[in-house]
Parts: C-alpha cells; structure tokens; sequence
C-alpha cells in the first residue's frame, strides 16, 4: 500500500510526485498483451507524462510515441523511442517543429487542416522528402466527458470536419510531398462509458467507406486515446479494463487484409502510478468549514481548480489520528487563488500540521501540467522501482 511506500521517504522534503514503477510496469504489460491479441499498435500520448522514467519504462515495452510538440518528439527520440514509431499530432505545429519532425523522418503527421497539407508538403519539397500524413478527421461523437476534455464534437477546435474532406482529397491529389497512410480520431478524454467507443467503431467506419469509394487504401486506422481510469477506487482498480477495451475495437472495427489499428493511450497507462505527496502545513477554522492547508497547491496539480477534477486524498499519518475521530475538511493549497482546492467536505482522519497527505491517481496530466506561477520551485519525483 502507498503507506508503507511512502514510509522511506519520511526525511523528504514535501511535496513531490511519487511513482510506484512496479505499478506502471503491471499496467503497461497489461495493455501490451491485450493489445497483441489483434495485433494493434500502442502509441503512448506523451502528453499525458514526460517524466523520464516513465518514459523509458513506456519505451521499452516497444510502444510507439504521440507527440504534439517538437520538443516532444525530440524527447521521444531522446529517450530511444523508434523515430518510425513517432507520430505529431496537434492543431497547430510550427513550421520549425514540422522541419525538425521531417528530419528526424518519423512515421507520420496527423494532419488537422487543409491549409496545414499545404504547409507540410511545402516543407517537405524543400527537403525532398515525402512526408507521410494521417487526416484527424472530426467525427462528431460524444465522448459524454467532462467539457473541457472533449475533443470530437463539430463546436471543437481539432480535426477536420466532413463537409470539408472532398478539398481534403482534391488538396492530396495536388500535393505530391505528402502521402496519405491514414485516418485519424481522437474524441476526447477520460472515457469510462465505453459503448461510446462503439459509436466511435460505426463512424470510423462509414468514413474509412468513404476514402475506398475514392481509391484510397488506407494502411493505418487511428483511433486515438482515452480510456479513462476510475479515479474514486485507485487500490480496488488500479488497471484500467484494457481487454474490454480493444475487444470493443476488435469487435466494431471493419478493418481490410493489413490494415494496423493505432491507440495513443496516455492517462490510462499512467494516472495510478503517480501520487501527489505533500505536507500539512497549518489546520485552519473557517465559519462552519475546516480547512488542511498544504503545502501542495494547483501549480502542483492544476486537475481540480481547471476541470473541478475528483482525486481521492488519503492522510498518511493514520496511525497518528484518535481512532474513529473524522473531520470534514476543505483541502486547499497556498496559491493565491480560491480554486487552488483539492476537494471539498473531504473526510479524513483529525489532523494536524506535519501530517503527510496523499493526492491519487495523479499520473497523468499532474506533474506535467505543473506551473511556475507564484513563483513557485519545480516539483521534483520519487519512484519505488
Ligand atoms: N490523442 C490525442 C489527439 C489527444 O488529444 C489526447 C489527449 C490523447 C491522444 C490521449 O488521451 P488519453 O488517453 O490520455 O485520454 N489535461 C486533461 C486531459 C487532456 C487530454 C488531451 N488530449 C486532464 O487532465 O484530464
């Protein structure tokens, strides 16, 4: 249990991320063998944690990399990540990251526009290559989410939407720097109702029709990510359901002879390994409230104050507590600004200044969506291997 885990790291000085590595190895073995099954290819959303370790454990179970920046991919190619393996997604990628990507002659760019065909076929000419290009297409399906982590509906920003894919194709047959290898989805985050994954299938489908209609033989099928973790039991299901998951593609998936399906999984391979670990630094009355004010705040961990985002948050210091005696307290951080709150009316054991306190399932989008502001120091890691 993290307790004991935690134990070594009493002399530390709070807060820091903790990664149990042993957990992330279970988790990514697990999806690898469920992925194998029907031969689909993982690429890991780096987005979702560019910790080092993490990385290369990620790495070396021979997934590939879904990068949305030019440092990501230069990190992914850093860390030993096969550069054939390395996709660049991203609604809107400089024209200096698309000309280091097509040096660095990674697999493919997921493409979200006309205009940006254009553009990566022009930097591709100048370096006479021919860059390979998945179009994210806007399927307008409900990941039925949290607002702010949806991505695949006709009023978002990403993908290109179906009443624009004939210039798409006129564009293709024009631009003779870009090949056209696949399709590519992505419909949002944190999904844990997944039929919504079906409908995701039936819309890939009719699409994928659509381009064979056209005489396009499309090689790859990308699906995106988002399998969500359940965030309220991190110790009873600390694996998400991956064997559901791609049995739910196996299924509903029309796919041709060859044809590779891709994932970009990010928060399911990752979110149950990390914990946000951090102090109490003073006990404080409100009206009618209690307040445990740590020393952890939303610069650390930006999930709760950016999307009112539910981690669970346990006292470490249990032994310490009056046996029974529970208060309801307002976790709240030092940052200047009334959403820098964990959680509301949270229970947990009486506590006092000194006490260490767990903030769960903290993996994915924690560390790196860490900031500066308030001038506040890097947040360092610890790990038991
Ligand atoms: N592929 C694309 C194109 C994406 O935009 C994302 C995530 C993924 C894959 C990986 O999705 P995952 O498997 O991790 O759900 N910061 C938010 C999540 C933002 C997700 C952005 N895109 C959060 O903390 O909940």
């Amino acid at each position: 249990m993290l307790k004991e885990q935690i134990n070594r790291f009493q002399a530390e000085e709070t807060p820091f991320y903790f990664y149990d590595l042993q957990l992330l190895q279970q988790t990514l073995d697990v999806c690898k063998n469920a992925a194998d099954k029907y031969n689909f290819h993982v690429h890991y959303a780096m987005k979702a944690n560019f910790n080092q370790k993490v990385l290369e454990r990620i790495q070396k179970v021979g997934f590939g990399a879904d990068c949305v920046s030019g440092n990501e991919v230069k990190k992914a190619i850093e860390i030993g990540f096969d550069p054939r393996k390395v996709v660049f997604a991203g609604v809107g990628k400089s024209d200096r990251e698309i000309t280091e990507a097509l040096q660095n002659d990674i697999f493919c760019f997921n493409v979200e526009s006309v205009q940006e065909l254009g553009v990566i076929n022009g930097l591709a000419e100048a370096q006479g290559k021919i860059a390979q290009v998945a179009l994210r297409i806007n399927p307008n399906v409900d990941a039925h989410t949290h607002h702010n982590i949806t991505t695949g509906l006709e009023e978002n920003k990403f993908g290109i939407n179906h009443w624009e894919l004939h210039d798409c194709v006129d564009a293709l047959k024009k631009l003779p720097h870009v090949a056209l290898v696949g399709i590519h989805f992505h419909i949002g985050s944190q999904i844990t109702n997944l039929t919504v994954f079906k409908s995701l299938c039936v819309k890939v489908n009719e699409i994928h029709s659509w381009f064979e209609e056209r005489g396009f033989n499309l090689k790859v099928l990308n699906v995106g990510g988002g399998l969500g973790v359940d965030y309220h039991n991190p110790d009873e299901k600390p694996i998400a359901d991956f064997e559901e998951y791609f049995r739910i593609f196996d299924q509903f998936l029309e796919r041709k002879h060859g044809q590779e399906v891709h994932f970009e999984l990010g928060r399911a391979l990752v979110a149950h390994s990390g914990s946000l670990i951090s102090k109490v630094l003073y006990v404080k009355n409100g009206i009618k409230k209690h307040f445990l004010v740590l020393d952890a705040g939303m610069t650390e961990l930006m999930r709760p104050a950016l999307y009112q985002a539910y981690h669970q948050i346990e006292s470490l210091s249990l032994g310490q507590a009056q046996e029974g005696n529970t208060v309801k307290y307002d976790i709240v951080g030092p940052i200047c600004e009334s959403t820098d709150c964990f959680g509301k009316e949270v229970e947990l054991p009486e506590s006092k200044r000194g006490d260490l306190i767990a903030i769960r399932t903290a993996g994915a989008y924690g560390e790196v969506m860490a900031s500066k502001y308030n001038l506040r120091a890097e947040i360092k890691s610890l790990y038991s291997e």
